[in-house]
């Protein structure tokens, strides 16, 4: 960071709140805080709601009447289209309901109830059991570990994925950590995919017997840019490795077709998923396959899918630009932040100066506009370094997006303008 004078930084506090205070008098009221997309963005998958339209639609290939209960893991095409877009076998692939998110609770309070396979007793007779948190990371894999009382552990995420010196030295040396949560692809919030050294190395590492990695491929198929970022097949690796059953591996068509109605689905080794099996029979009769039959009709296979991925990326890119092109242009020069540009995925992640992330927040809010609150990218909401902000430009239209930049410009100056004076 270049060094500023006393009276250098009193310059830009001052130019800076002129600017905050005419945004202040527009009396806005935005909310650029959320991760999902716009209703605009939604609009791409509109074939999907008629696809299937008649009775004499609703059959699965292997005439299954899927209006009725029936299929537990999912009807076959839909996951073999999964299968082939997660690079492994159809017979791996458990397909559910709308969300990954509730795939992977369930997994966890399994888990807490009845142990996973390998293990010696359930999660929760543990008195203590322990998750490494790659960190800044996704906030509500964190808020699973502490509605279940599972203690976090930060892991620094580098540029090729977590500290994997890190990782190996705990795992192999504490048998109460029993997980880590991973968004390998298009990392939320940072945009990071993890190198093909990473994914090896958390295949082979040394770990309990009942340690899992939560591999939450969210952002699978989201490349911003062509060519996107490739992500090694874990499930794969972990099989080579002799660790087969230490992945389980989720995913969702949410940011492919609709958050609220796609299909998510869990991926595993066959004795991980008769096991999730054995217990998920008590759960439900079986998911909603009209939807998942509506999905496959309407992508027909994986590359039906990948094309479909395309529009979206002409959709977004423009926003990410945006956000990019803000903070070129007004941080840059400064040299007091810094960002991520990644190549796929739903966010941007902004670092400030230590200290100064939960001011500008608060700037912002008292201007009208709400963004993800500091701390939420790390576990207990706490931020050690009180510096990482989450950027989500998908939401908003593009003229607030640009709006909402240009404060948010305007606030990280001046709350670090504020810390060098001390004020
Ligand atoms: C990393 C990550 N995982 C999971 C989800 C939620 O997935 P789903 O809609 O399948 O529950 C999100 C949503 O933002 C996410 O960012």
């Amino acid at each position: 960071m270049k060094e500023y004078t006393y009276e250098q930084w009193q310059d830009i506090l001052s130019q800076e709140t002129e600017k905050y205070n005419t945004f202040c008098a527009r009396g806005l009221k935005l909310d650029m805080s959320r991760g999902k997309p716009s209703s605009e963005q939604l609009d791409i998958s509109e074939g999907l709601l008629t696809v299937v339209a008649s009775n004499a639609d609703c059959y699965s290939a292997n005439g299954t009447d899927c209006r009725n209960y029936g299929l537990l893991y999912g009807i076959p095409e839909i996951r073999t289209l999964f299968a082939e877009l997660l690079g492994v076998r159809s017979e791996q692939i458990l397909a559910a309901g709308n969300s990954s998110l509730n795939l992977m609770y369930d997994t966890i309070v399994r888990a807490m109830l009845f142990g996973v396979p390998g293990g010696k007793c359930p999660w929760g007779k543990y008195e203590k059991i322990r998750f490494l948190c790659p960190v800044p990371g996704y906030d509500r894999h964190f808020s699973i570990c502490e509605n279940m009382g599972i203690e976090m552990i930060n892991i620094d995420m580098g540029p090729y994925g977590p500290d994997m010196d890190t990782v190996e030295r705990l795992c192999a040396s504490d048998d109460t950590i029993k997980g880590i949560w991973c968004v390998p692809k298009y990392s939320n919030p940072e945009g990071k995919t993890y190198s093909d050294d990473t994914v090896r190395r958390l295949a082979r590492m040394k770990a309990a017997k009942d340690f899992r990695i939560f591999w939450d491929n969210a952002y699978a198929l989201h490349d911003l840019k062509t060519p996107g970022d490739c992500l090694l097949n874990l499930l794969e690796e972990a099989e080579q490795a002799g660790n087969p059953d230490r992945v389980y591996m989720f995913a969702s068509t949410s940011k492919i077709s609709f958050p609220g109605a796609g299909v998510a689905v869990i991926a595993a080794s066959t004795t991980n998923l008769e096991d999730i099996g054995k217990s998920y029979t008590y759960q439900t009769i079986g998911p909603d396959k009209l939807n998942q039959l509506r999905h496959v009709r309407y992508f027909k296979n994986a590359d039906g899918i990948r094309a479909h991925m395309k529009k979206h990326a002409e959709h977004l890119q423009p926003r990410f630009e945006a956000v990019l092109d803000t903070l070129n242009n007004q941080l840059l020069p400064l040299d007091i932040a810094e960002w991520t540009e990644p190549k796929g995925g739903y966010f941007i992640s902004l670092n400030v100066c230590d200290g100064c992330a939960k001011r500008t927040v608060e700037l912002m809010k008292n201007a009208g506009v709400i963004i993800t609150p500091a701390g939420a990218t790390f576990p207990y909401g706490k931020d050690p370094r009180d510096r990482n902000i989450r950027i989500a430009p998908t939401y908003p239209p593009l003229e607030e997006l640009k709006l909402c930049c240009e404060l948010l410009c305007i606030c990280v100056k001046i709350a670090t303008a504020e810390k060098f004076l001390n004020r």
